[in-house]
């Protein structure tokens, strides 16, 4: 708790022995617990219009590869998954044999490994939860097959995240293996800044590599990961908002015109003479 009162603008100062002593009083008071919320950021696939932005979540793909995945799994991707969506057929084939993939057991019994097929899910980079927390200082790091939508704003958040570092204010003792990020609560992430600097990833398409453009394209990916099916659903619903516009229009006339004759008609009971 007391590193936080520390981070008060410098001209909160004269209210901070106040506040502080409220703070102390109530903690439920101390209104500052939450991390900053992310921006809202403009991404393409936010609008009920837009599908996903296919060359940037390539793009992210190789950010992935290249980065993340040296400490993130995504168990609930396949390569094949890619196929058609992300990358041709070819390309990913050649890809998942770059990979080595344990399989087995042979005719002798024996655990083997040979190159990844299309089939094989995405290579973990530890073989369980206990390796990844003594790699990462006691952190583990979370799967990213749909982080997108198990956090709140995902795509903004973890944008936001991902170049959220900073230098930690004065009075705030950073331990050895944690790192200052604005936007994780609590503000002490066990993530080294993954995308440190510009040119990580050698993009095929020629983009420059900064490191936002990173940060862009791999939440894409990941987004993309979590909802591969996202275009598809987005394109019935709009057909299907538009069709019932539609039918609404011709059900509306055809009633009228069904019903025309009847409303405009005037009925009159006079008395029956005999
Ligand atoms: C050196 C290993 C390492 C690399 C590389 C790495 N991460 Fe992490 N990541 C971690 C660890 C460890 C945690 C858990 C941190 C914690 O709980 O304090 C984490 C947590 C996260 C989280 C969850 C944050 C939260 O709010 O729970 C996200 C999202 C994330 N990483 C995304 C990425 C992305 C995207 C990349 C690639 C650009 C990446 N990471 C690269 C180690 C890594």
């Amino acid at each position: 708790m007391a590193w936080r009162r520390l981070i008060r603008p410098a001209g909160a100062a004269a209210t901070s022995a106040a506040a502080l002593a409220v703070s102390v009083g109530h903690p439920s008071r101390c209104d500052d617990k939450d991390p900053p919320h992310p921006p809202r950021y403009p991404f393409w696939v936010k609008s009920i219009f837009h599908a996903h932005e296919i060359p940037s979540v390539r793009r992210g793909y190789e950010v992935y590869r290249q980065v993340c995945a040296t400490c993130h799994s995504m168990k609930q991707l396949h390569f094949r998954h890619l196929v058609n969506f992300v990358l041709p057929e070819k390309r990913m084939k050649e890809i998942a044999s770059s990979y080595d993939v344990v399989d087995g057991p042979n005719d002798e019994g024996e655990m083997f490994t040979r190159p990844g097929i299309l089939v094989d899910a995405f290579p973990s980079p530890y073989p369980n939860e206990e390796a990844a927390r003594y790699a990462n200082g006691g952190a583990n790091p979370p799967d990213l097959s749909v982080y997108t939508t198990a956090k709140h704003e995902g795509l903004d958040y973890i944008f936001a995240l991902l170049l959220g570092y900073r230098d930690p204010p004065a009075g705030i003792d950073v331990r050895d293996g944690l790192y200052y990020n604005v936007y994780f609560p609590g503000g002490l992430i066990g993530m080294p800044s993954p995308l440190h600097s510009d040119g990580l990833v050698d993009y095929e398409d020629g983009t420059p590599c900064t490191k936002s453009q990173m940060a862009k394209d791999v939440v894409n990916f990941l987004c993309w990961a979590a909802e591969p099916a996202h275009d598809e659903r987005k394109l019935i619903g709009l057909k299907a908002m538009s069709a019932c516009f539609v039918g609404t229009f011709i059900v509306g006339f055809w009633y009228r015109s069904m019903w025309i004759g009847f409303k405009t008609r005037r009925i009159d009971f006079t008395k029956a003479v005999m």
